[in-house]
């Protein structure tokens, strides 16, 4: 059977955003950025994202449309051997395990949607009782386990229907209506009463507070919203036709995926400081100060509503890209049918979400290693040991066991492309981009405290 394409370039860039655009856009981008110094962290951001993000972006999505395979058979195709063949084997395994976590952490914010549209998230009057609302809901396992199995479910519907039936089709339809809530949201929060005040909190610059965490944690975003290192961009890009641009088609999804995270913290600080109360960070700032917030302003249950569908929106199409390299993989290598494939994936990584959906109830007291529970091991080991392994890895191929003479003429076709974007991607892709991970990794493992 051939291996189904987008079916044009609007299918792939609304696919790779969607993937891209998620819960680390809205959520944790907003609370970060005010965390780590505003305008100062959203520069840091940047430069990262360009350093080193985008490199590791382009060269996953010229991997797969290199090969048309999916990352296991991919990495091998171009690495010519079968270690490389594990490593992208690996990163299909952490696209995996992302989609296991994601989708617990996806079912809670289903169950919120769920809470507000049926108008329960307007009639708090104290932090103390969003909090204990919040407590309520999460320490009840079959809320947490209900709401993640509803949530994955829905995913593998959408995975059912493939490439162009599936996937692509609900993007087109997903991603503008994310666009258009969220400009709307926007709308809402800058014509509120005290609107200044949020925005002040996020673009003055604090330039104390760029630590060396702070770099951490903005490499980390940059390749968590990006999708990088998860096997993600490679099996996307493996969809997409020889005949589409891929620079052209990459570009505007990397400014998307920024604006995004840029309006979400204007859309959740103008609206939050409006009534005069200061934003938690983490699960707090979606579970206790928002609700809170909803309660006071007018409008609050449009808002609410809305707020959570966009939240929901966005995390559906990310999981449906976390699933598919490991449905790629059974598909292409082993031969299975489509739709074995997505029950299967869909079944394990269901079942290794459940221990994380039950983190804040009957596992709440079990911690792995150091950490508190299940879900906080699951999200460390992913977000900082296998995903920046993952786009390590995929510089490492292109620039040094590939080549870059091969990548340019995929990236660029017939033209010739330019000089400076050659080196740009030269000096990035060889050495930036690996050198600046590597550092990072091994300040993070502890090697240089
Ligand atoms: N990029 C998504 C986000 O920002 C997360 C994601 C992870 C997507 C893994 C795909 C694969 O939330």
């Amino acid at each position: 059977m051939d291996r189904e394409q987008w079916s044009s370039k609007l299918g792939f860039i609304f696919a790779v955003a969607g993937s891209a655009i998620g819960l680390a856009n809205i959520w944790r981008f907003p609370y970060i950025a005010g965390h780590y110094g505003g305008a100062a962290f959203v520069i840091l951001y940047l430069v990262c994202l360009f350093a080193i993000g985008f490199p590791a972006f382009i060269s996953e999505i010229v991997i797969g449309r290199k090969t048309h395979k999916n990352p296991a058979q991919a990495f091998k195709e171009l690495g010519h051997s079968n270690t490389w063949g594990k490593i992208g084997g690996l990163t299909i395994v952490t696209g995996f395990l992302v989609s296991a976590f994601y989708s617990a952490v996806a079912g809670w914010i289903s169950g919120y949607f769920f809470e507000a549209a049926s108008g329960g998230l307007t009639h708090f009057t104290s932090h103390a009782e969003t909090k204990a609302h919040y407590e309520a809901l999460t320490q009840n396992p079959i809320w947490g386990v209900g709401f993640h199995l509803l949530f994955i479910t829905s995913c593998c519907a959408v995975l059912y229907y493939g490439i162009k039936g599936g996937i692509e089709r609900w993007n087109k339809v997903f991603m503008p209506l994310l666009f258009l809530i969220l400009f709307t949201l926007v709308f809402y929060g800058l014509q509120m009463e005290g609107s200044g005040e949020g925005l002040s909190f996020l673009l003055t610059p604090d330039w104390s507070a760029l630590s060396n965490e702070a770099i951490i944690v903005a490499l980390g975003q940059s390749f968590f919203t990006l999708s990088i290192g998860q096997g993600t961009l490679v099996t996307y890009g493996s969809y997409l036709s020889k005949s589409e641009r891929i620079l052209s088609s990459s570009f505007p999804i990397v400014l998307m995926d920024t604006l995004v995270s840029l309006l979400s913290a204007i859309a959740i600080f103008t609206i939050v400081f409006s009534v005069g109360i200061a934003p938690d960070s983490g699960p707090a700032l979606l579970f206790h100060t928002l609700p809170l917030v909803f309660s006071q302003i007018p409008g609050g249950y449009f808002v609410s509503v809305l707020f959570f569908l966009l939240v929901l929106l966005a995390a559906l199409t990310s999981e449906i890209s976390a699933l598919e390299p490991s449905i790629a993989y059974l598909c292409d290598r082993k031969g299975w049918k489509r739709t074995s494939a997505v029950l299967a994936v869909g079944a394990a990584s269901f079942l290794v979400g459940v221990p994380c959906a039950l983190s804040t109830s009957l596992l709440k007291d079990y911690p792995i290693f150091s950490f508190p529970n299940f879900l906080e091991a699951m999200i460390y080991l992913c977000s900082n040991i296998m995903i920046p392994l993952g786009g390590l890895a995929a510089v490492i191929l292109t620039g040094w066991r590939w080549g870059m003479n091969g990548f340019f003429t995929e990236l660029f076709a017939e033209s010739k492309g330019s000089g400076f974007v050659k080196s740009y991607f030269r000096w990035t892709i060889l050495y930036l981009s690996p050198i600046l991970i590597i550092l990072v990794f091994l300040n993070e493992i502890g090697f240089f405290s």
